[in-house]
Protein backbone atom coordinates (compact mmCIF):
# COMPACT_ATOMS: atom_id res chain seq x y z
CA UNK A 1 0.00 0.00 0.00
CA UNK A 2 1.64 3.24 -1.20
CA UNK A 3 1.00 5.93 1.87
CA UNK A 4 0.78 9.44 -0.40
CA UNK A 5 1.98 11.55 2.37
CA UNK A 6 4.75 14.68 2.41
CA UNK A 7 6.99 12.61 4.99
CA UNK A 8 7.34 9.36 2.51
CA UNK A 9 7.86 11.86 -0.68
CA UNK A 10 10.90 12.54 1.53
CA UNK A 11 11.85 9.66 2.30
CA UNK A 12 11.83 7.69 -0.72
CA UNK A 13 12.27 10.72 -3.35
CA UNK A 14 14.89 13.13 -1.42
CA UNK A 15 16.81 10.90 1.70
CA UNK A 16 16.82 7.66 -0.17
CA UNK A 17 18.32 8.59 -3.64
CA UNK A 18 21.11 10.66 -1.37
CA UNK A 19 22.90 7.83 -0.10
CA UNK A 20 24.25 6.29 -3.46
CA UNK A 21 27.07 4.81 -2.52
CA UNK A 22 28.32 3.25 0.27
CA UNK A 23 26.85 0.32 2.21
CA UNK A 24 23.68 0.99 4.09
CA UNK A 25 21.21 -0.20 6.77
CA UNK A 26 17.78 -0.21 6.58
CA UNK A 27 15.85 -0.89 9.87
CA UNK A 28 12.09 -1.33 9.86
CA UNK A 29 9.72 -2.29 7.56
CA UNK A 30 6.22 -2.13 6.58
CA UNK A 31 3.60 -3.12 4.05
CA UNK A 32 4.65 0.37 2.36
CA UNK A 33 8.23 -0.50 1.86
CA UNK A 34 7.68 -3.48 -0.13
CA UNK A 35 8.70 -1.88 -3.01
CA UNK A 36 12.19 -0.09 -1.51
CA UNK A 37 15.02 -2.80 -2.68
CA UNK A 38 14.44 -0.86 -5.80
CA UNK A 39 14.83 2.73 -4.10
CA UNK A 40 18.44 2.10 -3.30
CA UNK A 41 21.37 2.88 -5.68
CA UNK A 42 23.75 1.02 -3.24
CA UNK A 43 24.19 -2.16 -1.46
CA UNK A 44 21.19 -1.92 1.51
CA UNK A 45 21.10 -4.24 4.09
CA UNK A 46 17.47 -4.37 5.53
CA UNK A 47 16.24 -5.03 8.93
CA UNK A 48 13.39 -5.37 11.21
CA UNK A 49 12.49 -7.44 14.52
CA UNK A 50 10.02 -9.05 12.71
CA UNK A 51 10.23 -10.99 9.59
CA UNK A 52 7.05 -10.58 8.31
CA UNK A 53 7.98 -7.72 5.74
CA UNK A 54 11.47 -8.01 5.30
CA UNK A 55 12.85 -9.08 1.77
CA UNK A 56 14.20 -12.47 1.31
CA UNK A 57 17.73 -13.19 2.50
CA UNK A 58 17.27 -9.96 5.07
CA UNK A 59 18.40 -10.01 8.86
CA UNK A 60 15.92 -10.18 11.42
CA UNK A 61 17.18 -9.01 14.58
CA UNK A 62 17.17 -5.81 17.01
CA UNK A 63 18.17 -2.65 15.82
CA UNK A 64 19.80 -2.43 19.48
CA UNK A 65 22.21 -5.20 18.85
CA UNK A 66 23.11 -3.51 15.18
CA UNK A 67 27.00 -3.46 15.42
CA UNK A 68 27.03 -7.38 16.97
CA UNK A 69 24.92 -8.70 13.62
CA UNK A 70 26.83 -6.33 11.10
CA UNK A 71 30.34 -6.72 11.65
CA UNK A 72 31.45 -4.64 8.93
CA UNK A 73 30.19 -1.03 9.34
CA UNK A 74 28.26 1.06 7.56
CA UNK A 75 28.08 4.20 5.91
CA UNK A 76 24.35 5.19 6.59
CA UNK A 77 21.81 3.98 9.23
CA UNK A 78 18.14 4.76 8.19
CA UNK A 79 15.99 3.85 10.57
CA UNK A 80 12.12 5.04 10.31
CA UNK A 81 9.09 4.52 12.28
CA UNK A 82 10.18 2.02 14.98
CA UNK A 83 9.95 4.74 18.13
CA UNK A 84 6.49 4.36 19.22
CA UNK A 85 6.47 0.84 17.31
CA UNK A 86 8.68 -1.03 19.46
CA UNK A 87 11.23 1.12 20.08
CA UNK A 88 8.82 2.34 23.27
CA UNK A 89 10.83 4.01 26.02
CA UNK A 90 13.55 6.82 26.42
CA UNK A 91 16.11 3.96 27.30
CA UNK A 92 15.60 1.62 24.32
CA UNK A 93 15.76 4.60 21.95
CA UNK A 94 19.22 5.86 23.58
CA UNK A 95 20.46 1.95 23.36
CA UNK A 96 19.25 2.44 19.70
CA UNK A 97 21.72 5.37 19.12
CA UNK A 98 24.19 3.53 21.17
CA UNK A 99 24.52 0.46 19.18
CA UNK A 100 23.91 2.65 15.48
CA UNK A 101 26.94 4.46 16.80
CA UNK A 102 29.00 1.26 17.13
CA UNK A 103 27.67 0.14 13.65
CA UNK A 104 28.53 3.27 11.52
CA UNK A 105 31.92 4.11 9.98
CA UNK A 106 33.70 7.28 11.15
CA UNK A 107 31.73 10.13 9.69
CA UNK A 108 28.30 7.66 9.01
CA UNK A 109 25.30 9.06 8.88
CA UNK A 110 22.31 8.43 11.05
CA UNK A 111 18.51 9.27 9.78
CA UNK A 112 16.23 9.40 12.40
CA UNK A 113 12.40 9.20 11.36
CA UNK A 114 9.94 9.58 14.10
CA UNK A 115 6.72 10.80 14.84
CA UNK A 116 6.68 13.88 16.47
CA UNK A 117 3.28 13.80 17.66
CA UNK A 118 2.12 13.91 21.48
CA UNK A 119 1.25 10.48 21.61
CA UNK A 120 3.60 8.60 20.13
CA UNK A 121 6.65 11.47 21.23
CA UNK A 122 9.12 8.56 23.29
CA UNK A 123 11.88 11.61 23.99
CA UNK A 124 12.55 14.87 23.76
CA UNK A 125 13.21 15.31 19.93
CA UNK A 126 15.86 18.05 21.43
CA UNK A 127 17.62 15.42 23.08
CA UNK A 128 21.60 15.18 22.76
CA UNK A 129 22.18 11.71 21.77
CA UNK A 130 25.17 11.16 23.28
CA UNK A 131 28.59 11.28 20.91
CA UNK A 132 26.60 11.82 17.65
CA UNK A 133 26.79 15.32 16.65
CA UNK A 134 23.92 17.12 14.46
CA UNK A 135 24.44 16.93 10.99
CA UNK A 136 22.81 19.46 8.31
CA UNK A 137 21.42 17.11 5.58
CA UNK A 138 22.66 18.77 2.46
CA UNK A 139 19.25 18.17 0.28
CA UNK A 140 17.05 19.38 3.32
CA UNK A 141 19.49 22.25 4.24
CA UNK A 142 18.63 21.22 7.86
CA UNK A 143 19.59 18.27 10.47
CA UNK A 144 15.84 18.12 11.53
CA UNK A 145 13.26 17.76 9.06
CA UNK A 146 9.45 18.29 10.48
CA UNK A 147 6.82 16.77 8.17
CA UNK A 148 3.89 19.20 8.12
CA UNK A 149 0.45 17.80 6.47
CA UNK A 150 -2.42 19.91 4.98
CA UNK A 151 -5.77 18.86 6.55
CA UNK A 152 -7.33 19.24 3.33
CA UNK A 153 -5.11 17.33 0.89
CA UNK A 154 -5.09 14.06 3.51
CA UNK A 155 -9.08 13.71 4.66
CA UNK A 156 -8.63 10.59 5.14
CA UNK A 157 -6.39 11.43 8.35
CA UNK A 158 -8.43 13.94 9.51
CA UNK A 159 -11.20 11.86 11.86
CA UNK A 160 -9.20 13.53 14.62
CA UNK A 161 -6.19 15.74 13.98
CA UNK A 162 -4.82 15.03 17.03
CA UNK A 163 -4.55 11.03 16.62
CA UNK A 164 -2.39 11.78 13.18
CA UNK A 165 0.22 9.75 13.68
CA UNK A 166 1.93 10.71 10.69
CA UNK A 167 1.10 14.37 11.31
CA UNK A 168 4.73 15.52 12.66
CA UNK A 169 6.75 12.82 11.52
CA UNK A 170 9.85 14.30 11.58
CA UNK A 171 13.91 13.10 10.45
CA UNK A 172 16.53 13.80 12.59
CA UNK A 173 20.36 13.42 10.61
CA UNK A 174 23.20 12.67 12.49
CA UNK A 175 26.52 12.03 12.19
CA UNK A 176 29.46 9.98 14.06
C1 LIG B 1 5.60 1.34 11.81
S1 LIG B 1 6.73 0.22 11.10
C2 LIG B 1 7.68 1.33 10.12
C3 LIG B 1 8.06 0.73 8.87
C4 LIG B 1 8.85 1.51 7.87
N1 LIG B 1 10.15 1.89 8.33
C5 LIG B 1 8.16 2.62 7.23
O1 LIG B 1 8.86 3.54 6.82
O2 LIG B 1 6.95 2.61 7.08
C6 LIG B 1 7.80 -0.20 12.42
C7 LIG B 1 8.67 -1.40 12.16
O3 LIG B 1 9.76 -1.34 13.08
C8 LIG B 1 10.03 -2.66 13.51
N2 LIG B 1 10.75 -2.61 14.78
C9 LIG B 1 10.27 -2.22 15.98
N3 LIG B 1 11.19 -2.30 16.93
C10 LIG B 1 12.33 -2.76 16.32
C11 LIG B 1 13.62 -3.06 16.79
N4 LIG B 1 13.95 -2.91 18.07
N5 LIG B 1 14.54 -3.48 15.90
C12 LIG B 1 14.20 -3.64 14.60
N6 LIG B 1 12.97 -3.39 14.10
C13 LIG B 1 12.04 -2.95 14.96
C14 LIG B 1 8.67 -3.31 13.61
O4 LIG B 1 8.77 -4.72 13.58
C15 LIG B 1 7.96 -2.73 12.39
O5 LIG B 1 8.13 -3.56 11.27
Amino acid sequence: MALNLPDRDVLETVIIPFFSQGTICFAGLDKNTKNYPSLFKTQVYFLDIDQRYLPAGSTVGDIRDLHDLFPEPFDAVIANGLAAFGLNTAESVQDTFDSVYKALKPHGIFVWGYSDSNERRIIDPVFIKKEFRPYVFPPLNTWRYPGFRSWNSHKEYSWDINKIAYQCHTFEFYQK
